[in-house]
């Protein structure tokens, strides 16, 4: 049986191909798509995701609109990484086809939440506003979240600030929320993603599929590949986000230890810094499943068939 999957993002690039994995991949069943403002507004953010399924050729999963900003911050968008649409690199010259649902983010998840027959897993793939959001409001429904799977935070170093990974920066008090909030929970951090890395053997398995999507994907890569060799000197690009999804389809590829995690909302240096007790140096009890160690080949062999099986 098929993991009953939402999945709630910012696309960016690598946003869109953790869409495409949470796709075409048969391990899992992508119910809903709920979108978050970060690597650009929400706006953008939600054409960005339509234009994801509408290239995949999706009709039948809703994608909605989720907040516009942080729960008390203001919103810092990554331009800088993700361009100005969010998704640059490919240029489209007609809107997506596919629509945005006409109910916000939240009553989408709640809906989804309340008639699966099984309770159903969240990707979270940016900021944790969203879902913050969901557990303060519907505490009754937490029994129906399988497990929360966030690409967020780092075990090591930040890369939007010395201790902040960006999707933990963008709201730290969302994100402390959730981690606390007794949901089983799973943290993709940045120690994990950058070992996802877009070199050039694994843009040759791209370029080999020899489909427009693939090309598109290698267009969006290829893009990511440059803000990320001009920002941080990277030979080859950290394709973040499906590492989360990777996490849900076959545990296996990614390896996680239980940890205790707090995330820093107050620090003057430190907001967004996700402390993450590997050691038990504070003996609080762990709260999380903390990857550390990702089987690269098993990883891209899933999205280069995702990515196949979808023409
Ligand atoms: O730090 C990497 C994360 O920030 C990814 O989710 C990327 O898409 C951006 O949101
Ligand atoms: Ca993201």
């Amino acid at each position: 049986m098929a993991i009953p999957l939402v999945l709630d993002c910012d696309p960016g690039h690598d946003d869109a191909m953790a869409l495409l994995l949470a796709i075409a991949d048969p391990a899992v069943e992508l119910l809903a798509v709920t979108t978050v403002a970060g690597n650009q507004t929400v706006d953008k953010c939600t054409v960005n995701a339509r234009r994801v399924l509408s290239l995949a050729g999706v009709t039948d999963v809703p994608v909605a609109r989720g907040a516009d900003r942080p729960l008390v911050r203001r919103l810092r968008i990554a331009d800088d990484v993700h361009g100005q649409t969010g998704l640059d690199g490919p240029l489209f010259d007609t809107e997506p086809t596919v629509p945005e649902s006409p109910s916000a983010a939240q009553d989408v998840l709640i809906d989804v939440l309340q008639k699966h027959s099984t309770p159903v897993t969240i990707v979270a793939t940016g900021a944790l506003t969203n879902i913050a959001r969901l557990l303060a409001s519907e505490p009754a429904l937490t029994p129906k979240i399988a497990e929360i799977v966030w690409m967020g935070g780092s075990t090591d170093r930040g890369n939007i600030a010395p201790l902040a990974e960006a999707n933990a920066y963008v709201d730290p008090e969302a994100a402390d929320q959730v981690v606390r909030s007794g949901v089983p929970f799973t943290m993709c951090g940045l120690n994990v993603t950058h070992q996802a890395l877009v070199t050039d053997d694994v843009l040759a398995r791209f370029e080999r599929i020899g489909t427009p999507l693939a090309r598109i994907c290698v267009e969006w890569m290829t893009f990511f590949a440059s803000t990320y060799r001009q920002l941080w000197g990277f030979e080859a690009p950290p394709l973040h986000d499906p590492v989360a999804v990777a996490r849900v389809i076959d545990p296996a590829i990614v390896r996680c230890v239980e940890a205790n995690v707090v995330v820093e909302a107050k620090g003057e240096w430190t907001s967004g810094a996700t402390a993450v007790d590997l050691f038990n140096y504070t003996g609080r009890a762990p709260n999380a499943q903390v990857a550390v160690e990702l089987d690269r080949e098993a990883f891209w062999t899933r999205i280069v068939d995702a990515v196949t099986a979808l023409g």
